[in-house]
C-alpha cells in the first residue's frame, strides 16, 4: 500500500509501537503515553537505552555524509525510517550533495501521518515516500514512487539502520538483504545498524521480554550474526564495530567511543 491508502484510524494508540518508543528514546513529542509508559519500563531495566538510540542516529548521520562526500553516492533508500527527526536523511545527504534522491518507507501509520517532513526535498534533489514492509522487498523495488525518483543502475546506499532486529529468523531477515541488494548496481552501498546480544546476554533476555511483553519482537544477534547481514559485500573501515565507533567525528564522540559500551552494531559495506 502507498501513501494515498492511509486512514487516521489505522494509527493504534491502544498498545505501545517501536516507532513511537524509539521518537520518545530521542526526545521526540509524537509519542502516546502508553509508548511513554512502555518506553519507561524498558529504560529501567536498561538505562542506556538513550544513548543506544542518540548513538544509532548520529551513525546514520555520520554514514549518509561520508557516502555522500566520500563516496560520490546521489541515491538513497531508507526503510525503516522512523518518525521524522531533524536532521532527516535528506537533510544530511542534500546539505553534502544538494541533488541527492533519496526514497523512504517504513510499514507504521504514523511515520506514514508525518511523511511530509521527509518531502521536503531540496530543489535540486527529490525525496519520495513509501507505505511498506520490509519482509516484502519486491513491493519496494517496484514502487512506482521508487521509480520516478531513484535510477537503479547507477548506485544506491541502502539503509536499514535499527530495522532488521524486528524481523525473527523465521521470516528469513538475511534473505530480505539479499533480494534488496540484488538489483542494485555495483558500486551500491548497504548501511546497516542492529540490535546486539552478546555484550551482556542476560540483559539482552531481560529487554527482549519486555519489547514481547509490549507486543513488539525483537531478535538481537551477536556480531557474528549482524556481520553476516554484509556477506559478499567489501566492508567499509572500520568494519562491524559499535556505531559511535563508526568514524567518530567531534572531540565528545571520540572520548564516548572509547569509554562506553552499547549495546548495538553497526557497519557500512560496498557491492562490488
Ligand atoms: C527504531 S526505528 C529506527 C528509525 C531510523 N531508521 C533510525 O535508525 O534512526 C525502527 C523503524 O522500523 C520500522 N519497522 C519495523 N518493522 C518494519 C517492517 N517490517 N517494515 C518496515 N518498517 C518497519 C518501525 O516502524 C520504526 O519506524
Amino acid at each position: 500500500m502507498t501513501g494515498h491508502g492511509f486512514r487516521a484510524d489505522q494509527i493504534d494508540t491502544s498498545k505501545p509501537h517501536s516507532a513511537r518508543m524509539y521518537d520518545y528514546f530521542l526526545g521526540g513529542k509524537t509519542h502516546y503515553s502508553v509508548d511513554a509508559r512502555a518506553a519507561e519500563q524498558v529504560e529501567a531495566v536498561w538505562p542506556d537505552v538513550i544513548p543506544w538510540t542518540r548513538a544509532n542516529r548520529s551513525f546514520m548521520h555520520r554514514a549518509t555524509r561520508w557516502l555522500a562526500t566520500e563516496a560520490g553516492i546521489r541515491q538513497f533508500l531508507d526503510i525503516g525510517t522512523g518518525i521524522p527527526t531533524e536532521p532527516n536523511l535528506h537533510q544530511v545527504a542534500q546539505q553534502a550533495a544538494p541533488a541527492s534522491r533519496v526514497v523512504y518507507a517504513d510499514n507504521d501509520p504514523i511515520v506514514l501521518a508525518h511523511a511530509q517532513a521527509l518531502m521536503l526535498s531540496s530543489r535540486e534533489g527529490r525525496t519520495a515516500y513509501l507505505h511498506a514492509d520490509v519482509t516484502a522487498p519486491e513491493t519496494i523495488l517496484a514502487a512506482d514512487e521508487l521509480d520516478a525518483t531513484l535510477d537503479l543502475d547507477q548506485p544506491v546506499a541502502l539503509s536499514l539502520n535499527a530495522l532488521m532486529h524486528f524481523i525473527g529468523d523465521d521470516r528469513k531477515p538475511y534473505e530480505i538483504v539479499e533480494r534488496l541488494l540484488a538489483p542494485l548496481a555495483p558500486g551500491s552501498y548497504l548501511v546497516l545498524s542492529h540490535g546486539a546480544i552478546d555484550p551482556r546476554p542476560g540483559l539482552s533476555d531481560a529487554v527482549t521480554e519486555l519489547y514481547r511483553a509490549s507486543g513488539i519482537h525483537v531478535q538481537g544477534r551477536t556480531l557474528e550474526e549482524v556481520t553476516a547481514f554484509f556477506d559478499g559485500l567489501e566492508l567499509v573501515q572500520p568494519g562491524v564495530v559499535m556505531p559511535h565507533r563508526w568514524r567518530p567525528g567531534s572531540e565528545r564522540e571520540r572520548t564516548e567511543a572509547e569509554s562506553t559500551d552499547l549495546w548495538i552494531y553497526a557497519g557500512v559495506g560496498r557491492k562490488g
